[in-house]
């Protein structure tokens, strides 16, 4: 359980769902893992529990929207390990309301922690990683960037945009020979808190009803497992994708197959 060794990583949104699969993974194939999120009770406690199991993880308070928290988490990093090799921006939020019920706060909302906060973490992450030469860069978007879905345009709208902007990073990097690869993790649907009850705007039996509805949409029957889209991850971060950047690797049961 190599795969990262004494890589230096930083995971946003790491307190839950994808982003804790992800840096668990991470700490597990080797990895020194900053953990970040706004949610610092959450993220204290699970970054304490995995150095118990004798893992190099930290914990910083991290809210995405907001660039100078931002540089002083990044000066954190090399206070605690020098570089900074992968950076996944996870964090993400959905409000679930159709074009005609959506609000201009919550379209600016959505689109400033799914969008506006990948920007920022990208272009930081870019000063730190080019001078030392190599570094990874994942940006967790979604096949809700790929297809609309009804309820839910505000989310596409802020997934699409990091798709695009992936693209546009990718070959800014692979032209100016910094070494770095950036790629848009999209995963499907997944048994986070996302899906399974926490989307604002909605309350816990219209959530029931949207994840049974997704289930019987999902060819394979079944939501993913964190687990299953942190080994994406694992693969977007490690050198066994050397000749990847600016692409979608998409984790979906099938879904964009029908
Ligand atoms: P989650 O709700 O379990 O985790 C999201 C985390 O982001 C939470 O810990 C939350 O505190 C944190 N967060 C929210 N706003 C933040 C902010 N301003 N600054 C820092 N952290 C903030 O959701 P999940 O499912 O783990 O989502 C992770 C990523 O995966 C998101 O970008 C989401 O859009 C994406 N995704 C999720 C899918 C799903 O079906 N669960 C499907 C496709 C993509």
């Amino acid at each position: 359980m190599t795969r990262l060794k004494n890589k230096v990583c930083l995971v946003t949104g790491a307190a839950s769902g994808i982003g804790l699969a992800i840096a668990e993974l991470f700490l597990h194939e080797g990895a020194c893992v900053m953990l970040t999120d706004i949610n610092a009770e959450s993220g204290e406690r699970h970054a304490e529990r995995l150095r118990k199991d004798g893992l190099t993880a930290l914990f910083e308070r991290l809210d995405v929207t907001d660039e100078a928290h931002w540089k002083q988490v990044m000066e954190a990093v090399r206070e605690h390990w020098g570089c900074l090799d992968v950076l996944v921006n996870n964090a993400g939020i959905a409000i679930l309301a159709d074009v005609e019920a959506l609000t201009l706060a919550q379209w600016r909302k959505t689109n400033a922690v799914n969008l506006d906060a990948v920007f920022i973490g990208t272009q930081q992450a870019i000063a730190a990683m080019k001078m030392q030469g190599a570094g990874s860069i994942i940006n967790v978007a979604s096949i809700e960037g790929i297809i609309g879905e009804p309820l839910a345009p505000a989310y596409n709208a802020s997934k699409g945009g990091v798709r695009i902007f992936t693209r546009a990073v990718a070959a800014h990097c692979a032209r100016q020979g910094y070494g770095i690869r950036i790629n848009n993790l999209c995963p499907g649907y997944a048994a986070t808190a996302m899906i399974t009850g926490g989307m604002e705007t909605v309350g816990s039996d219209l959530a029931q009803q949207f994840q049974a509805y997704l289930e019987q949409r999902i060819p394979m029957g079944r939501l993913a497992m964190p687990d299953e889209i942190a080994k994406a991850a694992l693969f977007l971060a490690s050198d066994d994708s050397s000749y990847m950047t600016g692409s979608d690797l998409v984790v979906d049961g099938g879904y964009l197959a029908q």
